[in-house]
């Protein structure tokens, strides 16, 4: 989608973190902004923010977790300001610690979240896309949905389910002559929102600004690509372990600090205490 002058862009967890900076960023490009969260402070703060960055701007607070709240809020936008251009599923959880460390709940929300959010959003708004001149879905996946995160588990394999849903929903509108409609799926490594305080990023890479990761998202739009993978290591990641034995692949990843990188994470589990 080259231009995005007037496409109506929402996006999940647009109150904070890479959600807000995506919606910064999208000002400048004149696309009209709706952005979903749970949090309604921090979608109040945001709102004003970009509204005095001269941005066209609305909010609507939702929990993803609550399905038929998303079918309502689809029918919501309708009536108040028409079919949307563009989806950008950005909100995800995570939750920390050795597995059976982590309540069992928080493992559930996490799925519910990061898949079942995604999913449904995409449900609700892929033929609002469809219908249009063009569409874009972009899903914001991440580097650990190509390898396994020890202290990690349920976020992983998340993103792992992001990525695979992406790709084949991706080949499916192609296939279908569809293809008005293009996806890009994002994975970055560490980026620095709070969400993963305490992670280390693997060696020779350091955490992500939102800001810039934000810039690389909008421009994939812009270029129709098929996937932002940041940085450099993420890009050869899946090459790496597609040609390499596991054991020796294993053994790169602990060296680069990857497979350690979660073991002090001690991020907050900013949407709500289950
Ligand atoms: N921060 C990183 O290091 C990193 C790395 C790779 C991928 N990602 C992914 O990027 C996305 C954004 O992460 P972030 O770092 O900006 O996180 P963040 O915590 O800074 O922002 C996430 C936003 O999503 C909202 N949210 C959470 N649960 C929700 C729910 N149930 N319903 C509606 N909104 C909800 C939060 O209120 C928050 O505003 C996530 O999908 C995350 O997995 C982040």
């Amino acid at each position: 989608m080259r231009d995005l002058k007037g496409k109506r862009t929402l996006i999940t967890g647009g109150a904070a973190g890479i959600g807000r900076n995506i919606a910064e960023r999208l000002v400048p490009e004149g696309a009209e902004l709706v952005l979903v969260d749970l949090n309604e402070a921090a979608l109040n703060e945001t709102l004003a923010a970009i509204h005095s960055l001269g941005g066209e701007v609305s909010g609507y607070c939702l929990d993803l977790t609550d399905t038929d709240s998303i079918f309502r809020l689809r029918d919501r936008i309708h009536a108040q300001l028409g079919p949307i251009d563009v989806l950008v599923n950005n909100a995800g959880v995570v939750f920390g610690g050795g597995f059976l460390d982590v309540p069992f709940e928080k493992h559930v929300r996490t799925y519910r979240v990061n898949v079942e959010g995604m999913v449904a959003m995409t449900y609700a708004f892929l033929p609002d896309l469809l219908a249009g001149p063009e569409g874009h879905l972009v899903n914001i996946a991440s580097a650990a949905g190509f390898i396994g995160l020890p202290w990690g588990t349920t976020y992983s394999s998340s993103k792992w389910a992001v990525i695979g849903f992406s790709e084949s929903l991706r080949l499916e509108l192609e296939m279908t002559k569809h293809d008005s409609v293009k996806v890009t799926t994002i994975c970055p490594s560490y980026v620095s929102t709070g969400l993963f305080e305490g992670a280390r990023p693997p060696r020779t890479t350091s955490m992500l600004a939102p800001e810039q990761l934000a810039q690389q998202i909008v421009d994939g739009i812009k270029r129709d690509e098929l996937y932002v993978l940041t940085p450099w290591l993420v890009r050869v990641t899946p090459m790496l372990k597609g040609v390499l034995p596991t054991r020796l692949f294993d053994m790169i990843a602990w060296t680069l600090g990857a497979t350690s990188s979660m073991a002090q994470w001690r991020g907050t589990d900013k949407d709500i205490a289950v």
